[in-house]
């Protein structure tokens, strides 16, 4: 892609949105506003991770807050945007994935969903407390080797590529597709004490096939943004099962499951839960968590038939 970043046309993901915005005539622009706040503050992230000394970017907040409700994850409760600045969107987010892996410089990232309100009342829970399948748009940013941020709004993914010397996102990866069968399993061994059935089941058949195929390969990052981002791109399947330990698993459903499963089904993949499909789930608290096995859509189907016939 190279080459591709120094063509004169760049399309960058502010002209990007643009375009999006233009196939809606009746918008008034509010999602493209809070799509370029979300950019920035991705901006903002990725000099503080590399450490390129912190743009003193002031009123960051901007003065047209384009959202009501924000949960994050480092946030116990909702943040409820004051009367005067509110918009009619949701943002849910994980400032930073993948925490344990800062110190020894292995890629981290932030994920982030966007809900519209329920309607225009006064906001409360319920409009963040939304079955995935509602969410407008969903995405990440990886602080890798790269600054790399993969969006959707709903009409497949896109991936770019911050250019440090323009300061501007760059598109790289347009129209994402995932393989639809992949080479890569990608779990915590170190919790197979722990597995209900199924799960010890697959891994099994990965390690070692009964058809003669050869065993897959096991990638396993430790930050669910890179995790996924390499599953996207070379296929293969991303878990989180549940164990005896954690019944719901750890990975959070309001800003984990839910962009990734989005990005993942939007890409040609899916995601499951062990009971479900993830985006089907409705939330009961914003920080509720649920098992997680996502990615090449052949691989999934192999671990849900798995699912069904143990229930
Ligand atoms: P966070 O840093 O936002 O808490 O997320 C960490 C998550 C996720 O990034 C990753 O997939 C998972 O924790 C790894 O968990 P284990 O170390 O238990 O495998
Ligand atoms: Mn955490
Ligand atoms: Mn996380
Ligand atoms: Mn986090």
């Amino acid at each position: 892609h190279e080459a591709d970043a120094h063509r004169t046309d760049l399309m960058t993901i502010t002209r990007f949105v643009l375009n999006e915005q233009s196939k809606h005539p009746e918008s008034r622009g509010d999602f493209s506003i809070l799509l370029s706040h979300i950019v920035l503050g991705c901006k903002f992230v990725c000099s503080a991770v590399n450490k390129a000394g912190l743009a003193k970017l002031i009123g960051l907040a901007g003065e047209t807050n384009v959202q009501c409700i924000l949960v994050s994850e480092e946030d116990e409760e909702a943040i409820f945007v004051e009367p005067s600045k509110r918009g009619k969107y949701c943002v849910v987010f994980d400032p930073l994935d993948g925490s344990s892996n800062i110190d020894c410089g292995v890629s981290i990232g932030t994920i982030f969903g966007i809900y519209m309100m329920k309607d225009s009342h006064e906001p409360t829970l319920d409009d963040v407390l939304q079955p995935g399948n509602n969410m407008l748009a969903a995405g990440y940013c990886m602080y890798g080797s790269s600054c790399t941020l993969v969006l959707s709004t709903g009409s497949g993914v896109n991936g770019f590529t911050l250019d440090p010397s323009l300061g501007e996102f760059i598109l790289t990866h347009p129209d994402i597709k995932i393989p639809k069968k992949g080479k890569i399993y990608s779990v915590n061994e170190g919790n197979a004490k722990n597995w209900d059935g199924p799960t010890a089941k697959y891994v099994e058949k990965c390690k070692f096939p009964k058809d003669g195929s050869s065993p897959k390969s096991l990638r396993y990052i430790g930050s669910m943004v890179a995790d996924v981002h390499r599953t996207l791109l070379y296929g293969g399947i991303f878990m989180y099962p549940r164990d005896k330990k954690s019944p719901n698993g750890k990975l959070r459903v309001l800003y984990e499951v839910f962009p990734m499963s989005f990005l993942m089904e939007q890409a040609g993949g899916q995601s499951f839960t062990g009971k479900q499909r993830a985006l089907d789930l409705v939330p009961k608290k914003i920080h509720e968590r649920s098992p997680i096995f996502l990615g090449s859509y052949d691989d999934v189907e192999e671990i849900k038939a798995l699912f069904y016939a143990a229930e």
